[in-house]
C-alpha cells in the first residue's frame, strides 16, 4: 500500500501473534503444535480449520483459505488491507508514518467527501421544497416510499445554473477545490455552472458509507427530448473512480454474505424498487457491464450471482457482456428472465415481489440462458448459425476455469448441436488467449505415470548410455516425445550435448525445480531388467525411433482430419484448402 514501508508491515507481522488474533474472534483448540477450530469461512461440522503458530499462517483444508494474520482480518472482518494494517498497528503498538503526500491527498479526499455531503443536504432539501414538488410526487407515483426516499437520501436538482453554486460559495466552499468534486463545471470566458439541474438526485455511496458520486434522472417530462440523457453522472474524481465500487452494496453486503448470493439489476429505480419491496440482497450495475474489480468486491459477500437485466435488447447485450468476466472471476451466475419490455422495477410493481422472486428462483443457469438465447436469434439448422452458435458458446466456456466444468460443457454442447465433441474441442483451442481443454485434461491425470512407454525406455537409454545421445540427435527432436516432461528433459539433454557438456543424471536434476522431474529420472536409472537379454541396443533404438515417428505422425494426421472436418462443415474453404495440403505434405512423409 502506499506509505505503508514493508519494514512496518513487517515489523507488524512480527510482534502479533496470529494465534492470538484469531482467538480472539473464534475460539481455537491445541493441536499437536498447532490450533484448529471449525472454519469461519464455511460451514463444517468437524473442525478443519488449522492456525500454524510457528509459521504464523491459518489455512483451511476444507475450503482452502489461509494466509497470515492481515489476511485473516480482512476475510473475516471484511475489510481492505490498508484497515486490516491499521487495525493490527494498533494492536502491535506499532506506529505507522504518514507521508506529506498521503496527508494532501487525504486531506483532499475527505474535503471532497464533505462537499457532498453538504450537496446531498441541499438536494435533499430541495427535494421537499416547493420547487421539488414535482419530483417528489413523480417517486412517490412510481411506488418509492418516503421512507426509501429519506434512507437513500434521495433528492433534487432545481432547473438552476447555479443553485448548488451558490449554496457551497455561501459556505465558503474554494470554487476550485469544489471543481475536483464534478459538481460544477467551468464555463468558458471563467465562472462555474452546476452540472445537474433538473433533475433527480440518486446519491452513490462506497463501502463505508460514503458519498462518493451522484446520479441524476431527467424529470419525466422531458424524457421524451432525443438531445438529453435520461440520466447523467459524476465525472471521475479522485473519490469516485467509475467500475470500482457497485450501487447499493454499502446497503446490502451483509445480507448478501447472510444469504450467500446477491441479485444484480441494471438500473437505480430496479434497485430502490427491489430493495423496498423485500430483496435485501439487491445492487445494481448502473447500466454497464461488470467489472472485473467491481466481481472481486462483490466475491468479498458472496460467489453467486443472480443477474436479472431489462428484457431488451441492450439488457440481453450487457447481461452476455458480463457474464464470461463471471467465469473469469470463478463466481457461480445465473441469469433471470423477465417478459419482454420489462425492467426489475416495472416487473415488480406489475406483479409483485412474489413473482419477481419466482424468477429469481427459476433463473437458469449460463450455459442454459447463452444457449437458448443465441438458439432464439439464429437458426440451429443452417450450418453457418450452427457454427457461430458453437463459436459463441465456446467464446464461454473457453473461461471457465474448471477443468471438469469445462468439458462437461463441452459435452453438452456437442450434444445439443448434434456436433463431434472432439471437433468442439479443437475448436476450442483456437480461442485465444490459448487454453487448451486438452491440455488441462492431461493435467488431470498424473503426467508422469501414464507414460508411452516407448519414450520412456529411450529416455532410460540416453541417461544411461551417454554415449547414445548424439546418434540420437540427428534423427530425432524433443517434439518427437508426445510426454511434455519427457520432452523437456530430452530437450535439455540435447542442448547440453550440443555444447559438448557432460550429461551426469545428478546434473541434469539441476535443470528441472520440478520436484517430480528429478525423482522421475532417479526412477528410470533404477536398474530393471527391460534391457536384459538385449543383444543388438542399435537394433533396439531404430525401433523406438520409427515408432515414435509413426506415432507423431498419425497423431498430427488425426488432427488434420478433425480440423478437415470442422472447416467443410462450416463451409471455411480458404481454411480447407490449406488443410488439406498439410495433410497431403504429412502423408507424403514430410512434417
Ligand atoms: P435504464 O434506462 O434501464 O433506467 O438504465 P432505469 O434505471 O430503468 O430508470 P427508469 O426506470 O427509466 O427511471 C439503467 C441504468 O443505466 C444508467 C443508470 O444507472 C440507470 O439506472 N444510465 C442509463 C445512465 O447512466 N445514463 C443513461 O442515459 C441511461
Ligand atoms: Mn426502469
Amino acid at each position: 500500500m502506499p506509505g505503508i514501508p514493508q519494514e512496518i508491515l513487517d515489523e507488524i507481522l512480527s510482534r502479533v501473534d496470529i494465534v492470538e488474533v484469531i482467538s480472539s474472534f473464534i475460539p481455537l483448540k491445541r493441536a499437536g503444535r498447532n490450533f484448529k477450530a471449525l472454519c469461519p469461512f464455511h460451514h463444517e461440522k468437524t473442525a478443519s480449520f488449522m492456525v500454524n503458530p510457528a509459521k504464523q499462517i491459518y489455512h483451511c483444508f476444507g475450503c482452502g483459505v489461509g494466509g497470515n494474520a492481515f489476511n485473516f482480518l480482512m476475510r473475516y472482518e471484511r475489510i481492505e488491507f490498508p484497515e486490516a494494517v491499521e487495525q493490527l498497528a494498533k494492536k502491535a503498538g506499532v506506529v505507522i508514518p504518514k507521508y506529506n503526500l498521503d496527508r494532501q491527498a487525504e486531506s483532499l479526499n475527505s474535503f471532497l467527501y464533505k462537499i457532498n455531503e453538504l450537496a446531498v443536504i441541499y438536494y435533499q432539501g430541495l427535494l421537499n421544497s416547493s420547487e421539488g414538488r414535482i419530483a417528489k410526487e413523480y417517486l412517490i407515483k412510481r411506488g418509492i416510499r418516503s421512507e426509501t426516499i429519506e434512507s437513500f437520501k434521495l433528492g433534487f436538482a432545481a432547473d438552476k445554473w447555479d443553485g448548488l453554486l451558490n449554496y457551497l460559495r455561501s459556505k465558503e466552499i474554494n470554487l476550485s477545490l469544489l471543481e475536483k468534486s464534478g459538481l460544477i463545471i467551468p464555463k468558458q470566458g471563467g465562472g462555474y455552472y452546476d452540472r445537474f439541474r433538473q433533475r433527480i438526485i440518486f446519491p452513490v455511496y462506497d463501502l463505508k458509507n460514503r458519498i462518493i458520486a451522484f446520479g441524476g434522472r431527467i424529470l419525466p417530462s422531458r424524457e421524451k427530448e432525443m438531445e438529453v440523457a435520461k440520466y447523467i453522472n459524476s465525472p471521475e474524481t479522485p473519490i469516485y473512480v467509475k467500475g470500482k465500487n457497485l450501487f447499493g452494496l454499502n446497503f446490502t453486503k451483509d445480507n448478501i454474505a447472510k444469504f450467500n448470493a446477491a441479485v444484480i439489476v441494471e438500473g437505480y429505480m430496479d434497485f430502490l424498487t427491489a430493495y423496498q419491496e423485500g430483496i435485501p440482497n439487491v445492487i445494481a450495475s448502473q447500466g454497464t457491464a461488470l467489472t472485473t474489480e467491481q466481481l472481486r468486491l462483490l466475491k468479498r459477500y458472496s460467489q453467486n450471482v443472480v443477474m436479472v437485466f431489462d428484457a431488451d435488447s441492450a439488457g440481453q447485450t450487457a447481461t452476455l457482456r458480463s457474464l464470461d468476466a463471471f467465469l473469469e472471476e470463478d463466481m457461480e451466475v445465473r441469469v433471470a428472465d423477465l417478459p419482454s419490455g420489462f425492467d426489475p422495477d416495472t416487473f415488480i410493481r406489475k406483479y409483485g415481489i412474489k413473482e419477481f422472486r419466482k424468477r429469481i428462483e427459476g433463473a437458469k443457469n449460463l450455459f442454459d440462458y447463452k444457449l437458448d438465447l443465441l438458439r432464439s436469434r439464429l437458426d440451429q439448422n443452417r450450418v453457418e448459425h450452427k457454427a457461430k452458435i458453437a463459436n459463441e458458446m465456446l467464446a464461454t466456456i473457453s473461461k471457465i476455469k474448471n477443468a471438469v466444468l469445462k468439458l462437461e460443457y463441452v459435452r453438452c454442447l456437442a450434444e445439443v448441436l448434434n456436433l463431434k465433441e472432439e471437433a468442439l474441442l479443437i475448436e476450442l483451442k483456437k480461442i485465444k488467449p490459448y487454453v487448451s481443454v486438452l491440455q488441462e485434461k492431461c493435467l488431470l491425470e498424473d503426467k508422469l505415470s501414464d507414460i508411452d512407454p516407448t519414450e520412456k525406455l529411450l529416455l532410460k537409454l540416453m541417461l544411461e548410455e551417454a554415449e547414445l545421445i548424439e546418434g540420437l540427435r540427428g534423427h530425432l527432436e524433443p517434439a518427437d516425445f508426445q510426454n511434455e516432461h519427457i520432452a523437456r528433459i530430452v530437450s535439455v539433454i540435447f542442448d547440453l550435448a550440443s555444447q559438448g557438456r557432460s550429461i551426469k543424471p545428478n546434473k541434469l536434476m539441476a535443470y528441472f525445480s520440478d520436484e517430480k522431474i528429478s525423482s522421475f529420472i532417479g526412477e528410470l536409472l533404477v536398474p530393471d531388467d527391460t534391457l536384459r537379454g538385449v543383444e543388438s541396443r542399435q537394433e533396439i533404438i531404430h525401433d523406438c525411433i520409427r515408432r515414435l515417428k509413426n506415432k507423431r505422425l498419425r497423431l498430427k494426421r488425426e488432427e488434420l482430419q478433425e480440423e478437415i472436418e470442422i472447416a467443410q462443415r462450416t463451409k471455411d474453404t480458404e481454411r480447407l484448402e490449406k488443410l488439406i495440403q498439410d495433410f497431403h505434405q504429412l502423408t507424403r512423409g514430410g512434417i
